[in-house]
């Protein structure tokens, strides 16, 4: 049970925690057993820390009121060198000082992205999947044993992968934008700069006259991905920008046209291969009773114990992801019957040992603040977005993480989100659906302008040009240029168009609704598929990565 975590539960008290199963209302059981033997009944508005703590599995051994500990931001903690004692926080904001602080957090120190040095695989010499496993486990062993190692398809399948993104992009670029605009792209979170120089490859060597009006931007947050993507890039493509920023304090707006990729992480244990996103997320339960949702926060004693309470909604990123949820009518993660019928949930509630709070929710705030900065900031972009859509071994709750480290070589998932910050890597599922439909509702609320961009910020806005009609005949695209847009009427497939923004061809005429596409889809639109093919027929790129999907 949770509560009874250890506080400085390290990787290796972690993997004594694997053989357990997790109940995940536990805190709230025994809680709310205790209340009724109180004869008490909570204040309406009554936060919720005081259910969640129990007499019986107290964790704290130091008997401190962490409702009085200091509430910081991972913004505040990163000066900091060593975790914080006494503190609370937000979820995400724990999830993001454990994962980005930079003295001690996770990317900071412990991970690293496999690499293939300068040997991409020769797919038609390898028999079977079998022997790329061992191909891909002999070349993984090369490494330092007690790194976090991140296998992404960009380098697995380094160039094939990287072309294919390039290919999507470039026949969206010919169809819409050339001439008249220049190719502009940007991508947060490049790890190696692979794909950045396998998309400048192909673009350089297929679409020159592309090539020469490209403009290419890498957002990334750790210092030494910065590094090394610069001088990856630095000899082939040195008009390459590296902007060592997260995408969070993205302050400057760029109003050309423009691609925007987010290719997520993919991992790959022995056998299987994840894929994470690793914005962090808020939690969130529900009283059983009113189904007023609650916040939760990490507190961490002076001992440095951790616990979770729970608290009234007034983070206002948390409230306006729930007040999109609403209004998309995507349904609380709690059962119709109790949805629907206070009663049964009144019944339940008179249960013995019956829980007072829902299951842990994992809603993904920083995702729309991406969303967001995407909209204020990059007001004409396409989003090319990949993640992994479901994850085996997760955590308890509602759309929960994995929580795993590398310990001699082999992957621990742990069953808490409450460990040792810096030492595990913490990563989500995506559900695209839910994320395509808050994408185009933020995408049609009018753009806020947050900030008075400086001068040196500012990148003119171009005069929209209406006397030059987009040329009907744009060739050079024979692959895959009509996939988006052949499933839905163009009226449906359409948004509106943005105040005052006018498409290249000068005519208001919106852009298209993304849509989600599998993983397979994507890649037999747009990838050269023969070169990824084994001697058996077996295709690596396709078969890894089936529980993967596109926002395009
Ligand atoms: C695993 S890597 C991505 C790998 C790369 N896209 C590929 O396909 O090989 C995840 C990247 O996202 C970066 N990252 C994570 N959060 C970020 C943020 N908020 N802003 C910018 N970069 C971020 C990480 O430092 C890392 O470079």
């Amino acid at each position: 049970m949770w509560l009874m975590l250890p506080a400085r539960s390290s990787i290796f008290r972690c993997t004594t925690l694997l053989c357990r199963r997790t109940a995940p209302f536990s805190t709230s059981i025994f809680a709310a057993a205790a209340r009724r033997q109180k004869g008490r009944q909570p204040e309406e508005h009554e936060d919720k820390w005081n259910y969640n703590r129990s007499s019986l599995f107290n964790s704290s051994s130091t008997n401190e009121d962490s409702t009085k500990f200091k509430l910081v931001t991972a913004n505040d903690l990163e000066r900091f060198t060593h975790p914080p004692r006494s503190v609370k926080m937000l979820v995400r904001d724990f999830i993001e000082d454990s994962l980005y602080n930079p003295n001690y957090g996770y990317f900071s120190k412990q991970a690293t992205i496999f690499d293939w040095d300068k040997r991409p695989v020769e797919f038609s010499a390898i028999r079977d999947s079998a022997e790329f496993d061992a191909v891909v486990t002999e070349r993984y062993a090369a490494y330092e044993v007690e790194k976090q190692l991140w296998h992404t398809p960009t380098e697995l399948f380094k160039p094939w992968y990287g072309e294919a993104i390039a290919q999507c992009l470039v026949s969206e670029y010919l169809l819409k934008y050339f001439p008249y605009e220049d190719f502009v792209i940007y991508e947060i979170g490049a790890g190696n700069g692979t794909l950045a120089m396998n998309i400048l490859d192909f673009l350089r060597r297929h679409y020159p006259s592309v090539y020469d009006r490209t403009r290419y931007t890498i957002i990334e947050i750790s210092e030494n991905l910065v590094q090394k993507q610069r001088q990856k890039l630095r000899r082939s493509h040195p008009g390459v920008n590296v902007i060592h920023k997260s995408i969070f304090h993205w302050d400057s707006r760029e109003p050309a046209p423009c691609f925007f990729l987010a290719m997520e992480v993919v991992n790959t244990t022995e056998k299987a291969v994840l894929k994470q996103d690793n914005f962090a997320h808020d939690v969130v339960r529900y009283d059983l009773d009113t189904l007023q949702p609650y916040q939760g926060y990490i507190t961490i004693d002076s001992e440095g114990e951790f616990d979770t309470m729970y608290t009234q909604l007034d983070d206002p990123l948390i409230g306006s992801f729930l007040d999109l949820r609403q209004k998309l009518g995507h349904p609380l993660p709690i059962s119709r019957l109790f949805r629907n019928f206070p009663m049964a949930r009144r019944l339940y509630r008179n249960l013995p040992f019956a829980a007072n709070l829902s299951k842990e929710e994992y809603i993904p705030t920083r995702l729309l603040n991406l969303l967001r900065t995407l909209r204020n900031h990059f007001p004409r972009h396409r989003l090319l977005l990949s993640d992994f859509c479901s994850l085996s071994n997760t955590i308890p709750g509602v759309n929960a993480p994995v929580v795993q480290t590398r310990v001699q070589n082999t992957m621990v998932a742990c069953e808490t989100i409450l460990v040792h910050q810096g030492a595990f890597d913490i990563f989500f599922p995506t559900n695209f659906e839910h994320l395509r439909d808050i994408y185009e509702c933020i995408l049609s609320q009018p753009s806020t302008q947050p900030t008075q961009y400086p001068e040196s910020q500012l990148i003119p806005d171009p005069i929209p040009d209406r006397s030059t009609p987009l040329a009907p005949s744009v060739n050079s695209i024979t692959l895959g240029a009509n996939f988006f847009s052949s499933h839905q009427s163009p009226s449906l497939n359409r948004r509106n168009p943005l105040d005052g923004v006018f498409s290249a061809s000068g005519l208001p005429v919106g852009e298209r609704m993304s849509s989600v596409f599998k993983h397979s889809e994507f890649l037999e639109t747009y990838a050269d598929l023969s070169r990824t093919v084994l001697r058996n027929g077996e295709n690596p790129m396709l078969d890894f990565y089936k529980n993967v999907k596109f926002l395009f």
